[in-house]
């Protein structure tokens, strides 16, 4: 693949650890060309899936009243979200000062997707084909899941060695039929998992955001 545009000069650790969920530094203002999403999709058609059988799709938005819609909804979730004390950003305590100084960032930045999401210039929705996860057993939710999941992440690696900015999210999960609705989703086939503004970054000198360290979330050899 000779890529559209030339990539942005990162090893593979610089651009697993400096892929961040984009808000703030999306620019709303430049379209995003048609050549580069083909690019970051076949990128996510890399990504493993069950039997094989890849069944992620995804639904590129660009028309404006479409994503105006969709970013109306998105903020009608969004204010419910805001009332969810101990899920919404804002209301989880983290344990150190620092820690809880990015949290309150975090939810400065999600707070002005809530108000903007409908203004970038492309909305990418993340789909699995061919089964739903509602009351399906554990390993029919993972695979339906597990088909898209590591796609999209893919994606939006991708999407930013090329200047564009992500951010993975779920809210209008609330209204899925509804989202589905708007671009013509079969619902009763297709799982929605995740809702992305794209677009080129202000920027794109991203950092490494601060993580605990992996210890404490590793088992070695038991829970
Ligand atoms: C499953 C999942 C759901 C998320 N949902 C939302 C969302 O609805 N709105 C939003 O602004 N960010 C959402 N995020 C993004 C997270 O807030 C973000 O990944 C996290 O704060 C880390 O950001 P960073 O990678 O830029 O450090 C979601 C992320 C994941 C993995």
């Amino acid at each position: 693949m000779v890529p559209a545009m030339a990539l942005l000069p990162l090893d593979p650790d610089q651009l697993l650890t400096t892929t961040r969920a984009v808000r703030k530094r999306l620019d709303f203002t430049r379209p995003v060309d048609d050549e580069l999403i083909r690019e970051c999709v076949a990128a996510a058609m890399q990504s493993p899936s069950g039997s094989n059988n890849m069944s992620m799709q995804f639904v590129i938005v660009r028309n404006a009243a479409k994503r105006a819609a969709i970013g109306e909804l998105y903020a009608k979730c969004y204010a419910q979200y805001r009332t969810w004390d101990g899920a919404y950003v804002r209301s989880i305590k983290k344990a150190t000062e620092a820690e809880q100084a990015q949290q309150q960032r975090v939810g400065d930045s999600a707070d002005y997707l809530g108000d903007h999401m409908g203004e970038a210039p492309v909305l990418v929705i993340a789909c699995s084909q061919g089964g739903r996860v509602d009351g399906a057993p554990a390993i029919g939710a993972a695979s339906t899941m597990g088909n898209v999941l590591p796609a999209m992440w893919s994606f939006m690696l991708a999407a930013r060695a090329r200047g564009l900015g992500t951010a993975w999210t779920t809210m209008h999960l609330l209204v899925e039929r509804e989202v589905a609705d708007i671009v013509g989703i079969p619902f009763d086939s297709v799982q929605q998992a995740c809702l992305s503004p794209l677009a080129h970054t202000i920027g794109t000198d991203f950092k490494p955001a601060g993580r605990p360290a992996p210890d404490t979330i590793i088992h070695w050899d038991q829970w």
